[in-house]
């Protein structure tokens, strides 16, 4: 059994558009998990079924061995599931360190009761904002830090609900080459720290690098699955990405 398991052939339809055709795939505790694919594969709806936003027309997912298909996105994320978002869902008019207090805030109020005598308020602040490389952004308002680094912050409030699954729709975009290798390095940590990631993202390079196993979607379908150097060699993949904005990227 793994931690998450998209199960018998999940399907999304929008009107005409067939955004998830049949798709099963899964991802496990303690690794990274890939999910890549061009622009409008169905990555991100795929995480709204995961997550809860999405129920889908067939198949079922499941969460700890449990289906969790019709349970709803809250009931999800107090069972281990975070999510961030592909848009940045931060509070802009507030500091960094005001964004992730709220995190840890709403995760007393949800959970705090559940682990007592655990770390002061303060002291679980800066635990998060050092753990994803922001603590000289704290004072900083949200919506004055740059793209890649506000991403970082939803990554901080995510795990500010100690989730079992981290969910993470193009975690490195807006990062720059030596941010992003910094960020592979914390993925790698979180999965070590015995999470699950499983992470939507279009740098090839990171993706490769960071990934122990990798699905790729192409027109809502799992057209591969395997280890990063398979995927790369992989003809189905290679042709996905021929003709569309990301060709080369994967060669
Ligand atoms: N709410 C919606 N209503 C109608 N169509 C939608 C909706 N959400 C997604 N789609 C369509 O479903 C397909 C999959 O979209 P999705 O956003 O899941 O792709 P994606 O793989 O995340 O793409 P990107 O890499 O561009 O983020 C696309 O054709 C998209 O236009
Ligand atoms: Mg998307």
């Amino acid at each position: 059994m793994s931690l998450l398991e998209v199960d018998d052939d999940v399907v999304v339809r929008f009107g005409g558009v067939t955004a998830v055709d049949h798709a099963s795939f899964t991802a496990g505790t303690g690794l990274v998990t890939g999910l890549i694919g061009p622009n409008g594969a169905g990555k991100t709806t795929c995480f709204n079924v995961i997550s809860g936003l999405l129920r889908p027309a067939k198949g079922t997912v499941r969460f700890h061995g449990r289906d969790v298909t019709s349970t709803p996105v809250h009931r999800r994320a107090k069972r281990g599931m975070g999510r961030t978002f592909q848009r940045l869902e931060a509070f802009g008019s507030l500091s960094v360190r005001d964004n992730v207090r709220a995190a840890v805030d709403i995760n007393r109020g949800l959970g705090g009761l559940l682990t007592p005598g655990h770390r002061s308020q303060a002291a679980r602040v800066d635990a998060l904002l050092d753990r994803v490389g922001l603590t000289h952004y704290a004072a900083e308002r949200a919506d004055a830090i740059p793209t890649g680094t506000a991403r970082l912050l939803e990554l901080a409030r995510c795990l500010a609900a100690d989730p079992a699954l981290l969910l993470l729709d193009e975690p490195s975009s807006g990062l720059n080459e030596s941010e992003t290798e910094a960020f592979g390095v914390l993925l790698r940590e979180l999965a070590a720290d015995g999470r699950g990631v499983l992470m939507v993202e279009h740098d090839m390079d990171l993706v490769m690098s960071v990934c122990d196993t990798i699905h790729a979607l192409d027109f809502g379908r799992v057209i591969a699955s395997g280890a990063p150097a398979e995927i790369r060699g992989d003809a189905a993949v290679q042709r996905a990405y021929l003709g569309k904005a990301d060709v080369g990227q994967v060669a």
